[in-house]
């Protein structure tokens, strides 16, 4: 057993519900707070003093008293497994050329797939470990990772298996998807139904063998696949037993009403959703995932998250951190930046980058400060927690703590 602190504030989001709209005022503050921690979990959170004379057994891991405690942050969308870089792509953008000029230029994600399939699946795990490592120094104990700039059996495998052994050695949990669905690779001659059933036949039965991945993502959109198409893949993925994410409504509506259908974890991007996707998402369990840092990459509009949340469905914000449309990486920098465009209050902000990413994700065992729930939190220099959002993603954590061990 365990004492952490004291903390001049634990933020612990404990009691806030799931979906919908929440006020400041719903966010539960400790003043001079520890935490109890055993075998990786949360016993208890309280006063520091009396924690201490309750449990004067407990071994102590004493700080300064003058930092702020909140649940680890979970990023639920991110492709940070790649080779090169689309600088080139960016100042194109820039240019104001379009999306299908920078591709038939050969930039977009073809050219990330290129260069991708030429590095060995140990490179891949080197920088896929290192952009681990920058996300953990921000905060993020929970990082999900897609593959889906290999496209072909081989090289999405090469990526899965880089992913996994981030997973085996990364001190944050590894959520590993499978994207090959992402778009139908240039060299493959056939219609993008039949190179979907390819996936579906020759490689959904590895990802089981090896255990690479429990999660399907595809990219639904007019330039990608249909809804139509995606319709029958996610069909199979669902028959497999596969937990379901969608790339939905990113510059059309589609995605989002398969993912209802479906029952998916999430839908993410969600930029195109309008009254009807929204009234649809809310009367459904999926998370919307907002990425801001597509928003702002692309320099396009922002996911609706004020109104998503307004009819009631739960929002939560990811990096989608890729080296194509959102190269940032940085998940407090973006939320901080969506809040201030779109009214979100800090404790909207604060779910969606913690129990509700978790949730976009399948888990309900992380993301808030509760007793019996994974001890992942971190703690930032202040006294004052609404001084994290207030500095935009420059104000970093001073300590992060997976599974109660400190990083
Ligand atoms: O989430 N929308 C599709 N996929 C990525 C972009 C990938 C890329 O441009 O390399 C996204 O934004
Ligand atoms: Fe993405």
């Amino acid at each position: 057993m365990k004492l952490t602190g004291p903390f001049s504030q634990i933020v612990t989001l404990a009691g806030i519900p799931l979906k919908g709209a929440v006020k400041d005022e719903q966010i539960e503050i400790i003043p001079n707070a520890g935490i109890l921690t055993q075998n990786g979990k949360i016993l208890r959170t309280g006063n520091y003093e009396e924690l201490k004379k309750e449990f004067s057994n407990a071994e102590l891991e004493e700080t300064d008293g003058k930092n702020v405690l909140l649940p680890g942050f979970v990023d639920s969308h991110t492709h940070i497994c790649f080779g090169g870089k689309r600088s080139r792509d960016f100042a194109m953008r820039l240019n104001g050329k379009t999306y299908l000029e920078i591709a038939e230029s050969g930039g977009g994600i073809w050219s990330t797939v290129t260069n991708t399939r030429k590095e060995s699946q140990e490179n891949l795990y080197t920088s896929t470990f290192e952009n681990t490592q920058k996300l953990v120094k921000n905060g993020i104990t929970t990082i999900e990772i897609k593959s889906g700039y290999g496209l072909s059996i081989e090289d999405e495998l090469k990526m899965l298996r880089a992913i996994n052994q981030v997973k085996n050695n990364s001190k944050a949990e590894i959520v590993p998807t499978f994207l090959g669905a992402h778009m139908k690779p240039r060299d493959f001659e056939g219609s993008n139904s039949e190179y979907l059933e390819i996936l579906v036949n020759e490689i959904f039965p590895i990802l089981k063998e090896e255990n690479l991945s429990n999660r399907i993502d595809i990219f639904t959109e007019q330039s990608a696949f249909s809804v139509e198409e995606s319709r029958i893949y996610l069909q199979k993925a669902k028959e497999n037993g596969f937990e379901i994410t969608i790339h939905a409504d990113q510059f059309t509506p589609g995605g989002s009403h398969l993912a209802v259908e479906f029952g998916a974890l999430s839908a993410d991007h969600l930029e195109f959703s309008g009254e009807n996707e929204i009234k649809a998402l809310a009367e459904s369990d999926v998370v919307a995932v907002a990425l801001p840092g597509a928003s702002i990459g692309l320099g396009m509009q922002y996911t609706p998250a004020r109104k998503l949340l307004d009819a009631g469905v739960s929002l939560s914000i990811a990096s989608d951190w890729n080296p194509g449309s959102a190269p940032m990486g940085d998940l407090l920098t973006q939320a901080s930046i969506l809040a201030t465009f779109e009214k979100l209050s800090m404790a909207e902000v604060l779910s969606g980058i913690t129990f509700r990413a978790a949730k976009a994700l399948g888990f309900t065992d992380r993301g808030s400060l509760e007793t019996g729930k994974l001890a992942d939190f971190i703690s930032f220099p202040t006294d004052d927690f609404r001084d994290i959002l207030y500095y935009q993603g420059q104000l970093k954590p001073n300590g992060v703590w997976k599974n109660g061990e400190k990083l």
